[in-house]
C-alpha cells in the first residue's frame, strides 16, 4: 500500500495472446495453418508499445524482434542470442526479467526505432506462446485474449488449457476479410480466482 491508500502491484499484469481453432490447433510445422490478416493487426494494435515473452520456436517463426516492443525469448540454449532480444533461461526468469523493465532507456529496441513503449509498471507483458510456454506460464496469467480461428483445420500443436478455469467477459464475431482464409471471433477471458487455469 503506498502513503495514499493506493494498492501497488507485485508484478507486472501478465495477458496471454493466442490463436486457436475449436479443437485447440494452434500451430503446423512451425507455423499457424490459416491466414488472419484482421488478427494480426490486432495482435500489432494491442500489442504495440509492450512487452513480448515467447519461447526460442515461436521466435523463430517470426524471425525478428517485433518494432516499437521489448522481446524476450526463452531457452534452455545458454549461447542463444539475436539482435534487441533479452533471453531468459526459464520462464519464470522471463516474468522477473519483465518486472525489471522500468524505464524506456531499458528498451533499446524502441529507442532504436524513435517508438514508445509503455515500460511503467502497470503495463501489462503478453505471453504470446507457443505450446510450451502457454502449458508453463498461462496457470500466471491474468488474462487470455482468444481468437477463435473457425476452421477444422488440423495441426501439430495444441494449447494445453484449463477452459473452466477461464470467465469469459466479451466477444465479437467478424466475417472473413479479403485477407483472411476463414472468420474468426475476438474472445477476452479473464482467469477465475484461485483455479489453475492451464498447463496439464
Ligand atoms: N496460434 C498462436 O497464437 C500461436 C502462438 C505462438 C506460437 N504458435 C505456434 O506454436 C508452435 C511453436 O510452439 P512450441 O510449443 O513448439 O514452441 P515454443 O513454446 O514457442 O518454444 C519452445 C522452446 O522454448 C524453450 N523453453 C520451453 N520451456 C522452457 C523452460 N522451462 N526453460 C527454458 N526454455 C524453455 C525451449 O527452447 P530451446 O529449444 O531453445 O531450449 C523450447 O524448445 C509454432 O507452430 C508456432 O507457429 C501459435
Amino acid at each position: 500500500m503506498t502513503t495514499t491508500g493506493e494498492t501497488v502491484p507485485t508484478r507486472r499484469r501478465l495477458i496471454a495472446v493466442v490463436a486457436a481453432t475449436p479443437a485447440g490447433v494452434i500451430g503446423r510445422d512451425g507455423g499457424m495453418p490459416w491466414r488472419l490478416s484482421r488478427d494480426l493487426k490486432r495482435f500489432k494494435r494491442t500489442t504495440m508499445g509492450g512487452i513480448l515473452v515467447m519461447g526460442r520456436k515461436t521466435f523463430d517463426s517470426i524471425g525478428t524482434a517485433l518494432p516499437g516492443r521489448r522481446t524476450i525469448v526463452i531457452t534452455r540454449q545458454g549461447d542463444w542470442k539475436h539482435e534487441g532480444v533479452l533471453v531468459a533461461g526459464s520462464p519464470a526468469a522471463a516474468v522477473q526479467m519483465a518486472d525489471q523493465i522500468t524505464a524506456p532507456g531499458d528498451l533499446s529496441v524502441a529507442a532504436a526505432s524513435h517508438e514508445s513503449v509503455d515500460a511503467s509498471a502497470t503495463a501489462p507483458a503478453f505471453v504470446i506462446g507457443g505450446a510450451e510456454i502457454y502449458r508453463q506460464l498461462l496457470p500466471d496469467c491474468d488474462e487470455l485474449w482468444l481468437t477463435k480461428v473457425w476452421s477444422g483445420v488440423t495441426g501439430d500443436t495444441i494449447l494445453p488449457i484449463t477452459w473452466e478455469a477461464w470467465r469469459p467477459t466479451e466477444s465479437m464475431r467478424f466475417p472473413a476479410g479479403k485477407k483472411d482464409s476463414v472468420p474468426s471471433e475476438f474472445v477476452r477471458l479473464v482467469a477465475r480466482a484461485g483455479e489453475s487455469n492451464g498447463g496439464e
